[in-house]
């Protein structure tokens, strides 16, 4: 177990900056979750952790002390790919003690700790196999099984599931943090799925061009994204953003006016500077059919019936595109239109830089 801290860490291939600037503590046990857009850098940082690429500045901090220019070895970092890497003349065993191999360990001691690690990854009855007749999800285990060998301080992953069938990486998600509660290793994560960032993140850390947008835990960013990007980032489908027209605020309440006559009242006051260039946020789920005079105007385009529940997509009066999510199984003819009221409080207003604009002001 180990912390690390990396301070103002940049990265650059030639002229071109990957990683800006980039600060992050992560605490001793923590499994921190990397997401962003593809190219974002989120590979590259783990490889300057790794010590597989040098930094262009910054410092590299674990438990306290300076490993920036730190050979990989005297890291104690493993890192885990999605290609699993593993030598195919080699059986399971020796894939999984090759690191302890080479590093000049006995032949006992490597036996013994195979069989540990083996016990751990329910590998045991696998150990004399080949890589090639073994499933994806079990390769998968043995290159998790050959890094946790060396008893690493810090475990990096990237992207380990994205090979495998939705059911297998379901399963392996639940391996996987299995494995986080009994070892209780600092675990640094990339990955593109969602529910695997959500459900296995102590925090998440979300990238965008090579820059930390925001650090929180899941549910941290979710609900209180700082901003537009992270909001539209997390979350499935994607957060609605509706352009507000004009907002007029009194005695502690406003009410957004949006395109065709609709509005919104909330329980509290919007900055007037802010009030200029308003977006409104809000997720599907937090839409509802309404016949409210207030209401948005919604002409249905695509319905998606997805048994629990049902995917409405389609445009308001001035052409932006909307999306609902409504419990159950929603019958709506396309071309239909419908009324749709959002959740005052779970609605999120974004300035016209992106920004969160919460804490609005609370009438007293
Ligand atoms: N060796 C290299 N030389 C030059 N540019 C590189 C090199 N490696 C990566 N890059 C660039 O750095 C940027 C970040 O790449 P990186 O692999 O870290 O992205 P990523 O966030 O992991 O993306 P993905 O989600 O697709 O894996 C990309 O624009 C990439 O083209
Ligand atoms: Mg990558």
């Amino acid at each position: 177990m180990a912390s690390v801290e990396l301070q103002n860490i940049h990265k650059a291939y030639g002229s071109v900056d990957i990683i800006k600037s980039c600060n992050l503590q992560v605490h001793e046990g923590e499994f921190i979750v990397l997401v962003g857009p593809s190219g974002c850098g989120k590979s590259t940082l783990l490889r300057c952790i790794a010590g597989l690429e040098p930094v262009s500045g910054g410092r590299l901090l674990v438990d306290g002390e300076d490993l920036t220019h730190a050979a990989p070895v005297e890291r104690g970092v493993a890192m885990v790919f999605q290609s699993y890497a593993l030598y195919p003349h080699m059986t399971v065993a020796q894939n999984i003690g090759f690191g302890l191999k080479i590093a000049g360990e006995r032949k006992e001691a490597i036996a013994a700790r195979v069989r540990e690690v083996a016990a751990l990854l329910h590998l045991d009855a696998l150990l004399e196999r080949k890589p090639k007749a073994l499933s994806g999800g079990q390769r998968q285990r043995v290159a998790i099984g050959r890094a946790l060998a060396r008893k690493p301080r810090i475990f990096l992953f990237d992207e380990p599931l994205s090979n495998l069938d939705a059911a297998l990486r379901a399963e392996m998600r639940v391996e996987l943090a299995k494995l986080h509660q009994e070892l209780g290793n600092t675990m640094i994560y990339v990955t593109h799925d969602q529910v695997e960032a959500m459900t296995l993140a102590t925090r998440m850390v979300v990238m965008q061009a090579g820059v930390v947008e925001q650090v929180g835990t899941p549910l941290e960013l979710f609900n209180r994204p700082a901003t537009r990007f992270v909001a539209g980032f997390l979350g499935q489908p994607t957060m609605n953003f509706i352009r507000v027209q004009t907002s007029d605020c009194t005695a502690g309440r406003s009410r957004l006016l949006f395109a065709g006559d609709s509005c919104l009242d909330l329980d509290a006051r919007v900055n007037p500077g802010a009030a200029q260039a308003l977006e409104v946020g809000v997720r599907p789920e937090d839409c509802r059919l309404s016949c409210d005079a207030q209401a948005l105007d919604l002409r249905i385009e695509v319905v998606e019936q997805l048994g629990s529940d049902t995917m409405v997509h389609g445009h308001l009066v001035d052409g932006q595109r909307m999306t609902l999510r409504l419990p159950g199984q929603a019958r709506f003819k396309l071309g239909q239109q419908v009324g749709v009221s959002l959740v005052a409080e779970r609605v999120i207003l974004f300035d016209a830089q992106g920004r969160n604009l919460a804490p609005l002001e609370k009438p007293a």
